[in-house]
């Protein structure tokens, strides 16, 4: 354990000031790990130090300043700590009996972030794996309230013959909350896809009429532009019509802790659930979201588990509340953030990587790159001349080390993708990519 954690701290010391994408000789070098499993296994000093001298150098250093790939917050180090005090104690957090310390913590965790993110108090949260299983919690819930108020027990008597369930959402809406759909059993080929602005945006006006058991799924932080739907108008018109709403808000929802970005939001705490990553914005360590329902009840209902052997309750119980049973306490970790930062904190982290893209989009277009989207999160999405040079200059920074950043296309057109995710970038760390970015540009043969 001693060595591991000075292999661990001296990762974290000499990481930042390497390529950001492993380089080809260390990936070359994991073939080492392609071992035949031994009958008689291995001291595991050698299997730390193998893992440490192999592995380490085979990362992607999404944990550093200047990696701006997908939505990768890196680990606050009260987090990584909290995580691994957690690993010590290695606690089931499935029941309050199983650990009176992970039950108290969870609890008052999920009070914070209700009070966080400005979402009703009486909201029930359960942590589990990542958005993409938010999603699918929040689907299920729904899907099962709106069929129980037409007459149907879907937790009894399963979907067939069960009333046809709409789903509508928009045509910018994210890859997980198709799989999230399709795992509900609702048909990912069957929803109804609203047209979106040139921000990604769900055109309110174009919301189709609402008829029978309906879900309605909106998206707080489009996943290339960081722009939010327009929630006080399509939440509305869709619980007039009796529908569900549920909130895909990976780290988007995260504006609502930021008062100067809180308006991009606005109006979503009035849906029915909500997916978040801690993962992601708030930079714990992977894997930890939560699944928000405004109706506990409804949440209840839909992820009961009985056994002869489980203790009846009614003390909170995650593992009435999710899919998993057993499960990591996965509070423990976004509760040493919380405390640690305090409001104010993460309110600052939040702000400081929103203006942070701002800063990365203006450097960009002040050496002639063209910003592809009004720039309001901490989304930046960039092309650098026609989709051929745009791709080749992605794989050049990729290539250089300095710096990383993905791909996508956007409106048609082939883009860089920025994220500004992670708590330790500074301004220096974007100037200092912007300039690389450029400068690969420059670079390009031709
Ligand atoms: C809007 C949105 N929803 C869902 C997800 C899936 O999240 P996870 O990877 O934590 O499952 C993402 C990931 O980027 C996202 O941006």
């Amino acid at each position: 354990m001693a060595d591991a954690l000075e292999r661990s701290e001296r990762y974290l010391d000499t990481a930042m000031t390497r390529s950001v994408a492993a380089t080809l000789a260390a990936r070359s070098a994991l073939g080492g790990f392609d071992e035949p499993l031994e009958v008689g296994g291995r001291p595991a000093a050698e299997t730390v130090e193998m893992l440490d001298e192999l592995g380490s150098p085979g990362t992607v250093i999404s944990n550093g300043p200047r990696y701006f790939g997908f939505v990768t917050g890196g680990s606050q180090p009260v987090a990584a700590a909290a995580s691994l005090l957690a690993t010590a104690w290695d606690q089931n957090g499935a029941l309050p009996i199983m650990s009176p310390t992970v039950a108290a913590i969870d609890a008052v965790t999920v009070r914070w972030i209700l009070g966080l993110l400005g979402l009703p108090s009486t909201a029930t949260a359960t942590f589990c794996g990542g958005a993409s299983e938010a999603n699918l919690i929040g689907m299920i819930t729904a899907r099962d309230e709106v069929l129980r108020r037409a007459g149907w027990d879907v937790p009894a008597d399963g979907l067939i013959g069960a009333p046809m369930v709409t789903v509508i959402t928009s045509e910018e809406t994210h890859a997980s909350m198709k799989k999230a759909v399709a795992l509900a059993g609702l048909g990912r080929d069957r929803m109804m896809l609203v047209p979106t602005d040139d921000q990604g945006r769900m055109v309110a006006t174009a919301l189709p009429a609402i008829e029978g058991p309906a879900i309605v799924v909106l998206q707080a932080g489009n996943v290339n532009t960081g722009h939010s739907d327009p929630f006080r108008e399509v939440i509305a018109a869709a619980h007039d019509a009796g529908a569900w709403v549920h909130v895909d808000g990976a780290f988007g929802l995260w504006a609502a802790a930021a008062p100067e970005r809180a308006r991009l939001v606005e109006g979503m705490e009035a849906a029915d659930s909500w997916a978040t990553d801690a993962h992601k914005w708030l930079n714990v360590p992977y894997d930890n979201a939560l699944a928000i329902v405004a109706d506990g009840d409804a949440l209840g209902r839909s992820m009961r588990v009985d056994g002869a052997y489980l203790p009846s309750t009614s003390e909170r119980s995650p593992m009435q509340l999710g899919l998993q049973m057993s499960q990591r306490a996965r509070a423990i970790p976004v509760w040493a953030v919380l405390r640690t930062l305090g409001r104010q904190g993460v309110s600052d982290l939040i702000e400081r990587n929103c203006s942070l893209a701002s800063r990365f989009a203006q450097r960009l277009a002040e050496g002639g790159a063209e910003v592809l989207h009004d720039v309001c999160l901490n989304q930046v999405l960039v092309a650098f001349g026609d989709d051929e040079t745009t791709s080749a200059v992605i794989d050049a920074v990729q290539a250089d080390g300095t710096c990383w950043a993905g791909g996508t296309e956007w409106n048609g057109r082939r883009a860089m993708r920025i994220s500004v995710s992670g708590h330790e970038t500074t301004e220096a760390d974007v100037d200092r990519s912007a300039a690389v970015m450029l400068g690969c540009w420059e670079s390009l043969p031709g």
